[in-house]
Protein backbone atom coordinates (compact mmCIF):
# COMPACT_ATOMS: atom_id res chain seq x y z
CA UNK A 1 0.00 0.00 0.00
CA UNK A 2 1.27 3.67 -0.59
CA UNK A 3 0.28 7.04 0.59
CA UNK A 4 1.32 10.54 -0.69
CA UNK A 5 1.76 12.66 2.24
CA UNK A 6 2.19 16.58 1.83
CA UNK A 7 5.12 17.81 3.85
CA UNK A 8 5.10 21.37 5.09
CA UNK A 9 8.22 22.21 6.85
CA UNK A 10 7.70 25.73 7.51
CA UNK A 11 10.33 28.29 9.68
CA UNK A 12 12.27 28.24 12.92
CA UNK A 13 12.39 24.46 14.08
CA UNK A 14 10.33 23.13 11.66
CA UNK A 15 12.94 21.67 8.98
CA UNK A 16 13.99 20.27 12.20
CA UNK A 17 11.72 18.40 14.12
CA UNK A 18 9.38 17.05 10.96
CA UNK A 19 13.19 15.76 9.57
CA UNK A 20 12.93 13.78 12.70
CA UNK A 21 9.27 12.39 12.18
CA UNK A 22 9.87 11.84 8.65
CA UNK A 23 13.01 9.47 9.92
CA UNK A 24 10.40 7.68 12.47
CA UNK A 25 7.78 7.01 9.54
CA UNK A 26 10.20 5.76 7.21
CA UNK A 27 11.30 3.26 9.50
CA UNK A 28 7.77 2.10 10.63
CA UNK A 29 6.25 2.08 7.57
CA UNK A 30 9.00 -0.09 6.35
CA UNK A 31 8.28 -2.67 9.45
CA UNK A 32 4.81 -2.62 8.69
CA UNK A 33 4.95 -3.08 5.13
CA UNK A 34 3.57 0.05 2.83
CA UNK A 35 5.28 2.85 1.57
CA UNK A 36 4.93 6.82 1.83
CA UNK A 37 5.39 8.93 -0.63
CA UNK A 38 6.55 12.86 0.12
CA UNK A 39 6.09 16.04 -1.51
CA UNK A 40 7.35 18.99 0.21
CA UNK A 41 5.17 22.84 0.37
CA UNK A 42 6.02 25.96 1.18
CA UNK A 43 4.19 27.87 3.72
CA UNK A 44 5.09 30.81 6.24
CA UNK A 45 8.25 33.29 6.01
CA UNK A 46 9.88 30.28 3.86
CA UNK A 47 7.63 30.52 0.98
CA UNK A 48 7.30 34.40 1.53
CA UNK A 49 10.74 34.64 0.97
CA UNK A 50 11.14 32.44 -2.28
CA UNK A 51 7.50 33.01 -3.90
CA UNK A 52 6.29 36.46 -2.00
CA UNK A 53 3.19 34.91 -0.96
CA UNK A 54 3.02 33.29 2.85
CA UNK A 55 0.25 30.59 0.95
CA UNK A 56 1.00 29.89 -2.47
CA UNK A 57 -1.56 28.18 -4.56
CA UNK A 58 0.41 25.25 -5.06
CA UNK A 59 0.51 24.35 -1.43
CA UNK A 60 -2.89 24.26 -1.39
CA UNK A 61 -3.81 22.23 -4.56
CA UNK A 62 -0.63 19.60 -2.99
CA UNK A 63 -2.28 18.99 0.17
CA UNK A 64 -5.68 18.91 -1.35
CA UNK A 65 -4.55 16.13 -3.46
CA UNK A 66 -2.71 14.09 -0.81
CA UNK A 67 -4.01 11.22 1.80
CA UNK A 68 -2.65 13.50 4.75
CA UNK A 69 -0.64 16.57 5.26
CA UNK A 70 2.39 16.75 8.06
CA UNK A 71 3.14 20.20 9.17
CA UNK A 72 6.00 21.74 11.56
CA UNK A 73 5.64 25.44 12.55
CA UNK A 74 5.74 29.62 10.72
CA UNK A 75 6.45 32.73 11.91
CA UNK A 76 9.64 34.56 13.15
CA UNK A 77 10.76 38.16 14.03
CA UNK A 78 11.90 38.35 10.13
CA UNK A 79 8.61 38.72 9.07
CA UNK A 80 7.13 40.37 11.67
CA UNK A 81 7.28 43.99 10.41
CA UNK A 82 5.68 42.89 7.48
CA UNK A 83 1.60 43.91 6.86
CA UNK A 84 -0.66 41.64 8.31
CA UNK A 85 -1.75 40.34 4.89
CA UNK A 86 1.42 39.26 4.25
CA UNK A 87 2.74 37.37 7.49
CA UNK A 88 3.56 33.91 7.68
CA UNK A 89 0.24 33.45 10.43
CA UNK A 90 -1.93 34.71 7.64
CA UNK A 91 -0.50 32.52 5.58
CA UNK A 92 -1.54 29.71 8.53
CA UNK A 93 -4.69 30.69 9.01
CA UNK A 94 -5.56 31.04 5.44
CA UNK A 95 -4.38 27.85 5.28
CA UNK A 96 -6.10 26.51 7.71
CA UNK A 97 -9.24 27.77 5.96
CA UNK A 98 -8.64 26.66 3.02
CA UNK A 99 -8.64 23.03 4.73
CA UNK A 100 -11.71 23.61 6.30
CA UNK A 101 -9.87 21.98 9.66
CA UNK A 102 -12.65 23.24 12.00
CA UNK A 103 -11.75 20.64 14.27
CA UNK A 104 -8.39 20.93 16.49
CA UNK A 105 -7.58 17.96 18.49
CA UNK A 106 -4.64 18.37 21.16
CA UNK A 107 -4.32 15.33 23.33
CA UNK A 108 -2.76 16.12 26.60
CA UNK A 109 -1.36 12.71 27.96
CA UNK A 110 1.09 12.48 30.76
CA UNK A 111 3.70 9.96 30.11
CA UNK A 112 4.13 7.69 32.67
CA UNK A 113 8.23 7.84 32.10
CA UNK A 114 7.64 11.41 32.93
CA UNK A 115 5.34 11.79 35.80
CA UNK A 116 8.39 13.29 37.41
CA UNK A 117 9.75 15.87 34.81
CA UNK A 118 6.78 18.35 35.33
CA UNK A 119 6.87 20.87 37.42
CA UNK A 120 3.72 20.05 38.95
CA UNK A 121 3.55 17.11 41.78
CA UNK A 122 3.39 13.38 40.33
CA UNK A 123 0.11 12.79 42.35
CA UNK A 124 -1.39 15.56 40.93
CA UNK A 125 -0.56 14.83 37.10
CA UNK A 126 -0.36 10.63 37.30
CA UNK A 127 -2.82 9.45 34.55
CA UNK A 128 -3.60 12.50 33.50
CA UNK A 129 -5.54 12.21 29.52
CA UNK A 130 -7.04 15.21 28.53
CA UNK A 131 -8.78 15.60 24.67
CA UNK A 132 -8.79 19.48 24.16
CA UNK A 133 -10.78 20.28 20.89
CA UNK A 134 -10.24 23.18 19.73
CA UNK A 135 -12.40 24.74 17.28
CA UNK A 136 -10.10 26.19 14.52
CA UNK A 137 -11.20 28.16 11.81
CA UNK A 138 -13.93 30.48 13.51
CA UNK A 139 -13.81 33.25 16.24
CA UNK A 140 -11.95 35.75 16.94
CA UNK A 141 -9.04 34.86 14.76
CA UNK A 142 -11.53 35.11 11.67
CA UNK A 143 -14.26 37.40 12.74
CA UNK A 144 -15.02 40.41 10.31
CA UNK A 145 -14.69 43.68 10.84
CA UNK A 146 -11.39 43.78 11.97
CA UNK A 147 -9.41 46.77 12.32
CA UNK A 148 -6.47 48.89 13.34
CA UNK A 149 -6.06 52.61 12.43
CA UNK A 150 -3.21 53.40 14.96
CA UNK A 151 -6.19 54.80 17.26
CA UNK A 152 -8.42 52.13 17.75
CA UNK A 153 -7.90 48.75 17.12
CA UNK A 154 -10.29 45.97 17.08
CA UNK A 155 -11.15 41.85 16.51
CA UNK A 156 -14.61 40.45 16.15
CA UNK A 157 -15.44 37.31 17.91
CA UNK A 158 -18.38 35.74 16.27
CA UNK A 159 -19.39 32.71 15.62
CA UNK A 160 -22.66 30.97 14.35
CA UNK A 161 -24.86 28.34 15.34
CA UNK A 162 -23.73 25.69 12.62
CA UNK A 163 -19.98 26.33 13.93
CA UNK A 164 -20.80 25.71 17.71
CA UNK A 165 -22.75 22.69 16.52
CA UNK A 166 -19.92 20.98 14.43
CA UNK A 167 -17.87 21.27 16.84
CA UNK A 168 -19.66 20.12 19.81
CA UNK A 169 -20.49 17.17 17.90
CA UNK A 170 -17.15 16.16 17.21
CA UNK A 171 -16.13 16.58 20.98
CA UNK A 172 -19.38 14.57 22.01
CA UNK A 173 -18.68 12.19 19.31
CA UNK A 174 -14.72 11.50 20.82
CA UNK A 175 -16.11 11.65 24.49
CA UNK A 176 -18.40 8.53 23.82
CA UNK A 177 -15.32 6.78 23.08
CA UNK A 178 -13.33 7.47 26.10
CA UNK A 179 -14.79 8.72 29.01
CA UNK A 180 -17.93 10.44 28.12
CA UNK A 181 -17.47 13.54 30.20
CA UNK A 182 -17.33 16.94 28.09
CA UNK A 183 -16.76 20.10 30.15
CA UNK A 184 -17.08 23.30 27.53
CA UNK A 185 -15.01 26.15 28.13
CA UNK A 186 -16.60 29.76 27.36
CA UNK A 187 -16.96 33.19 28.87
CA UNK A 188 -20.53 32.98 28.92
CA UNK A 189 -20.87 35.11 31.98
CA UNK A 190 -19.47 38.31 30.06
CA UNK A 191 -19.79 37.39 26.05
CA UNK A 192 -22.74 37.10 23.81
CA UNK A 193 -20.85 34.25 21.38
CA UNK A 194 -20.64 32.42 24.42
CA UNK A 195 -24.20 32.51 25.40
CA UNK A 196 -24.80 31.18 22.02
CA UNK A 197 -21.68 28.51 22.77
CA UNK A 198 -23.09 27.41 25.98
CA UNK A 199 -26.77 26.81 24.97
CA UNK A 200 -25.92 25.02 22.15
CA UNK A 201 -24.26 23.09 23.56
CA UNK A 202 -27.09 22.05 25.80
CA UNK A 203 -28.91 21.09 22.89
CA UNK A 204 -26.50 18.83 21.43
CA UNK A 205 -26.25 17.27 24.70
CA UNK A 206 -29.68 15.78 24.45
CA UNK A 207 -28.54 13.70 21.84
CA UNK A 208 -25.87 12.20 23.75
CA UNK A 209 -27.45 11.41 26.64
CA UNK A 210 -24.48 9.21 28.28
CA UNK A 211 -22.58 11.99 28.01
CA UNK A 212 -22.02 14.39 31.30
CA UNK A 213 -21.61 18.08 29.92
CA UNK A 214 -20.04 20.76 32.42
CA UNK A 215 -19.35 24.16 31.50
CA UNK A 216 -16.89 25.83 33.11
CA UNK A 217 -15.45 29.93 32.29
CA UNK A 218 -12.21 30.15 30.73
CA UNK A 219 -10.41 31.95 33.57
CA UNK A 220 -11.63 29.06 35.87
CA UNK A 221 -10.37 26.51 33.69
CA UNK A 222 -6.87 28.08 33.46
CA UNK A 223 -6.75 27.73 37.00
CA UNK A 224 -8.07 24.15 37.20
CA UNK A 225 -6.26 22.75 34.53
CA UNK A 226 -3.22 23.25 36.95
CA UNK A 227 -4.82 22.70 40.16
CA UNK A 228 -6.37 19.51 39.04
CA UNK A 229 -6.13 18.51 35.43
CA UNK A 230 -7.17 14.87 36.33
CA UNK A 231 -10.79 16.46 36.34
CA UNK A 232 -11.10 16.68 32.42
CA UNK A 233 -11.48 14.06 29.95
CA UNK A 234 -13.04 16.12 26.82
CA UNK A 235 -13.24 19.85 26.96
CA UNK A 236 -14.58 21.43 23.98
CA UNK A 237 -13.68 25.45 23.35
CA UNK A 238 -13.49 27.89 21.03
CA UNK A 239 -10.25 29.15 18.83
CA UNK A 240 -8.30 31.65 21.30
CA UNK A 241 -9.45 29.94 24.68
CA UNK A 242 -8.40 26.51 23.11
CA UNK A 243 -5.28 28.11 21.70
CA UNK A 244 -4.16 29.07 25.30
CA UNK A 245 -5.08 26.18 27.48
CA UNK A 246 -3.46 23.76 25.18
CA UNK A 247 -0.24 25.72 26.17
CA UNK A 248 -0.92 25.68 29.83
CA UNK A 249 -1.94 21.84 29.04
CA UNK A 250 1.44 21.16 27.69
CA UNK A 251 2.84 21.88 31.18
CA UNK A 252 1.13 19.87 33.15
CA UNK A 253 2.39 17.09 30.72
CA UNK A 254 5.95 18.67 30.87
CA UNK A 255 6.96 20.32 27.81
CA UNK A 256 5.20 21.99 24.73
CA UNK A 257 7.58 19.76 22.68
CA UNK A 258 5.16 16.94 23.70
CA UNK A 259 1.88 17.77 22.12
CA UNK A 260 0.76 16.89 18.78
CA UNK A 261 -2.16 17.70 17.14
CA UNK A 262 -4.51 16.98 14.09
CA UNK A 263 -6.59 19.34 12.47
CA UNK A 264 -9.61 17.88 10.63
CA UNK A 265 -12.47 18.65 8.86
CA UNK A 266 -13.75 17.44 5.55
CA UNK A 267 -10.74 17.55 3.53
CA UNK A 268 -7.35 16.45 3.80
CA UNK A 269 -6.66 16.53 7.59
CA UNK A 270 -3.13 18.47 8.89
CA UNK A 271 -1.03 16.60 11.75
CA UNK A 272 1.14 19.45 13.49
CA UNK A 273 2.80 19.67 16.70
CA UNK A 274 0.70 22.33 18.92
CA UNK A 275 4.26 24.97 19.62
CA UNK A 276 5.36 27.39 17.14
CA UNK A 277 8.45 27.78 15.34
CA UNK A 278 10.28 28.42 18.38
CA UNK A 279 13.07 30.82 16.79
CA UNK A 280 14.72 31.37 20.32
CA UNK A 281 16.09 27.67 19.59
CA UNK A 282 15.91 27.33 15.76
CA UNK A 283 19.30 25.95 14.26
CA UNK A 284 20.60 24.93 17.77
CA UNK A 285 19.58 21.14 17.85
CA UNK A 286 17.62 21.04 21.04
CA UNK A 287 14.30 21.00 19.53
CA UNK A 288 11.84 18.41 21.16
CA UNK A 289 10.88 16.46 18.03
CA UNK A 290 8.46 14.64 20.28
CA UNK A 291 5.12 16.64 19.59
CA UNK A 292 5.91 16.43 15.33
CA UNK A 293 6.55 12.58 15.81
CA UNK A 294 3.43 12.10 17.79
CA UNK A 295 1.12 14.38 15.35
CA UNK A 296 2.82 11.86 12.34
CA UNK A 297 1.33 9.14 14.73
CA UNK A 298 -2.01 10.48 14.78
CA UNK A 299 -1.95 10.58 10.77
CA UNK A 300 -1.02 6.80 10.56
CA UNK A 301 -4.08 6.52 13.18
CA UNK A 302 -6.80 9.00 12.08
CA UNK A 303 -6.14 9.60 8.11
CA UNK A 304 -4.47 6.28 7.11
CA UNK A 305 -5.84 3.81 9.57
CA UNK A 306 -2.31 2.08 9.88
CA UNK A 307 -3.05 1.19 13.40
CA UNK A 308 -0.44 -1.17 14.38
CA UNK A 309 2.38 1.42 12.57
CA UNK A 310 0.10 4.40 15.38
CA UNK A 311 0.91 1.81 18.10
CA UNK A 312 4.31 1.50 17.04
CA UNK A 313 5.43 5.23 17.50
CA UNK A 314 3.64 5.22 20.44
CA UNK A 315 5.77 2.65 22.63
CA UNK A 316 8.18 3.94 20.92
CA UNK A 317 8.39 7.14 22.33
CA UNK A 318 7.35 5.63 25.92
CA UNK A 319 10.68 3.41 25.28
CA UNK A 320 13.26 6.52 24.45
CA UNK A 321 11.53 8.67 27.92
CA UNK A 322 11.87 5.16 29.88
CA UNK A 323 15.18 4.88 28.84
CA UNK A 324 16.37 7.77 30.17
CA UNK A 325 16.74 10.03 26.81
CA UNK A 326 15.71 13.82 27.10
CA UNK A 327 15.59 16.75 25.16
CA UNK A 328 16.93 19.68 26.75
CA UNK A 329 12.99 21.19 27.91
CA UNK A 330 12.65 17.83 29.58
CA UNK A 331 15.96 17.33 31.10
CA UNK A 332 15.85 19.51 34.18
CA UNK A 333 14.62 16.97 36.78
CA UNK A 334 15.35 12.73 35.88
CA UNK A 335 17.58 12.33 32.65
CA UNK A 336 19.87 9.96 32.07
CA UNK A 337 21.02 11.65 29.11
CA UNK A 338 20.74 14.63 27.66
CA UNK A 339 20.08 14.39 23.59
CA UNK A 340 20.06 16.46 20.48
CA UNK A 341 16.87 16.68 18.14
CA UNK A 342 18.29 14.52 15.56
CA UNK A 343 19.79 12.00 18.62
CA UNK A 344 15.97 11.82 19.77
CA UNK A 345 14.25 10.78 16.57
CA UNK A 346 17.39 7.93 16.00
CA UNK A 347 16.28 6.47 18.98
CA UNK A 348 12.78 6.26 18.37
CA UNK A 349 13.51 4.90 14.37
CA UNK A 350 15.47 2.48 15.87
P1 LIG B 1 6.56 28.81 20.38
O1 LIG B 1 5.57 27.73 20.63
O2 LIG B 1 7.28 28.78 19.09
O3 LIG B 1 7.63 28.82 21.55
C1 LIG B 1 7.30 29.05 22.90
C2 LIG B 1 8.42 28.54 23.81
O4 LIG B 1 8.42 27.10 23.78
C3 LIG B 1 9.80 28.96 23.34
O5 LIG B 1 10.62 29.22 24.45
C4 LIG B 1 10.31 27.76 22.57
O6 LIG B 1 11.71 27.63 22.57
C5 LIG B 1 9.65 26.61 23.32
N1 LIG B 1 9.37 25.47 22.41
C6 LIG B 1 8.46 25.43 21.43
N2 LIG B 1 8.50 24.25 20.79
C7 LIG B 1 9.50 23.54 21.37
C8 LIG B 1 10.04 22.23 21.14
N3 LIG B 1 9.59 21.42 20.17
N4 LIG B 1 11.05 21.82 21.93
C9 LIG B 1 11.52 22.60 22.91
N5 LIG B 1 11.04 23.84 23.18
C10 LIG B 1 10.04 24.31 22.41
O7 LIG B 1 5.75 30.17 20.54
P2 LIG B 1 6.26 31.70 20.36
O8 LIG B 1 7.65 31.85 20.82
O9 LIG B 1 5.20 32.50 21.00
O10 LIG B 1 6.16 31.98 18.79
C11 LIG B 1 7.28 31.85 17.91
C12 LIG B 1 6.80 31.98 16.46
O11 LIG B 1 5.98 30.85 16.13
C13 LIG B 1 5.96 33.22 16.20
O12 LIG B 1 6.32 33.71 14.94
C14 LIG B 1 4.55 32.70 16.21
O13 LIG B 1 3.67 33.47 15.45
C15 LIG B 1 4.73 31.33 15.60
N6 LIG B 1 3.71 30.34 15.95
C16 LIG B 1 3.40 29.45 14.96
C17 LIG B 1 2.53 28.43 15.21
C18 LIG B 1 2.30 27.43 14.13
O14 LIG B 1 2.99 27.44 13.12
N7 LIG B 1 1.37 26.54 14.29
C19 LIG B 1 1.86 28.28 16.51
C20 LIG B 1 2.31 29.23 17.51
C21 LIG B 1 3.20 30.23 17.21
MG1 LIG C 1 -0.70 28.29 20.03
Amino acid sequence: KKYDISIIKGDGIGPEIVDEAIKVLDAVSYSCGFSLEYKEYLMGGIAIDETGTPLPQETIDGVLNSDACLFGAIGGEKWDTLPRDLRPETGLLKFREAMEVYANLRPAIIYDELVNASTLKPEVIEGVDIMIVRELIGGIYFGKPRENDGFKAFNTMVYTKPEIERIGKTAFELAMKRDKRVCSVDKANVLEVSQLWRDTMEEIAKDYPEVELSHMYVDNAAMQLVRNPKQFDVIVTGNIFGDILSDTASMVVGSIGLLPSASTGDKTAIYEPIHGSAPDIAGQGIANPIATIESAGMMLRYSLGEMEAADKIDAAIKKALKDGYRTKDLAAYDAKEVVTTSEMGDIIAN
